[in-house]
């Protein structure tokens, strides 16, 4: 398996249906509309759907299945990245090659984009047109909730912020990470899983699957930050360490954090020992992770 094509075969996928679940850019209010396309199309990786939908092979369901609920994921990333850069919070200037949301339609339009885009996910997930019987929706939308909000990534967000300019714990930086990052990505395989048909043992080494890969994501986010190339990035690099933000260097150096992703890693691809081939995407997608550039 080729993980480039496979990555641009789900990104073709999930872009397209994207496109046709947002609002026109041409109907009222333009501009808030085109602010969540602006954001939607400037090119994120799309890791979320593309675990969504590799976790949902891996246990024999196909990507038709999973197409809506892994858009509304990345509807719900968008709309974490336009807050997270706003002056407020992170305040940073260019993201996904481009110039932040806020920079370009004013932070009122950008604040409320990504209201939009978190809204428009639940219409996403809770449509009647969806492709999953209403039990698996009503699970679906539930661990995405659960993911978004005060017990997942809004929570992380939270404590990153009280936590900038402060030395902090291996623990503190555990829960920041697994909150702000890891549950939207733990969420995406989970609902892969579900959607797929997952049996209960399945289930739960992909849960484990997703919670060393959506940690080892974040270590690698933390170290971009630090080693990555803002050109291939796509947004600003050295801002954790201007505002003293909890990352796992700011603990225990780079080396030391790559070791520990390096690990997570391995840890990660043991818990799909079970899966044989259909979960070599997974797999690649695994190392990936960890290798990326961007
Ligand atoms: C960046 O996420 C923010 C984090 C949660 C680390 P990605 O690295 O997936 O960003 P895009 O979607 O590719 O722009
Ligand atoms: C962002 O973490 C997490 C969310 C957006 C929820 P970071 O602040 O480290 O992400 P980047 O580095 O700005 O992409
Ligand atoms: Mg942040
Ligand atoms: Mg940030
Ligand atoms: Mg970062």
């Amino acid at each position: 398996m080729d993980l480039k094509h496979y990555m641009e075969r789900c990104r073709a996928s999930v872009d397209k249906q994207l496109l046709s679940l947002l609002p026109s850019k041409d109907m009222r209010p333009e501009k808030l509309h085109q602010a969540m396309h602006y954001s939607v199309f400037a090119g994120g990786k799309r890791i979320r759907p593309i675990l969504m939908i590799a976790s949902c092979e891996a246990v024999g369901g196909d990507i038709s299945q999973v197409l809506p609920t892994a858009c509304a994921m990345e509807m719900i990333h968008t709309y974490s990245l336009i807050h997270d850069d706003l002056p407020a919070m992170d305040d940073d200037n260019f993201r996904r090659g481009i110039a932040t949301n806020h920079k370009v339609f004013g932070e009122d339009t950008a604040i409320l984009a990504g209201d939009a885009l978190l809204t428009q996910a639940f219409i996403t997930l809770s449509a009647a047109t969806t492709p999953i019987t209403i039990d698996k929706q009503t699970q679906v939308l539930n661990i995405i909730a659960t993911a978004s909000g005060a017990a997942g990534m809004v929570g992380g967000q939270v404590i990153d912020m009280e936590a900038e300019g402060d030395v902090v714990d291996l623990d503190t930086v555990n829960y920041i990470h697994s909150h702000k990052t890891g549950a939207l990505i733990l969420a995406s395989i989970q609902c892969g899983a579900l959607i797929g048909g997952a049996d209960k043992k399945a289930f739960t080494a992909l849960t484990s699957f997703g919670q060393d890969a959506g940690l080892a994501f974040q270590i690698a986010d933390d170290i971009l930050d630090i080693e990555g190339n803002q050109q291939q990035l796509g947004k600003d690099i050295g801002s954790d360490q201007q505002r003293g933000k909890a990352t796992y260097p700011a603990v225990m150096g780079v080396e030391k954090s790559r070791q520990r992703m390096e690990q997570l890693q391995r840890q990660a691809m043991d818990k799909l020992i079970h899966f044989g081939d259909n979960a070599e995407a997974l797999r690649q997608i695994s190392q990936y992770i960890i290798n990326r550039s961007s």
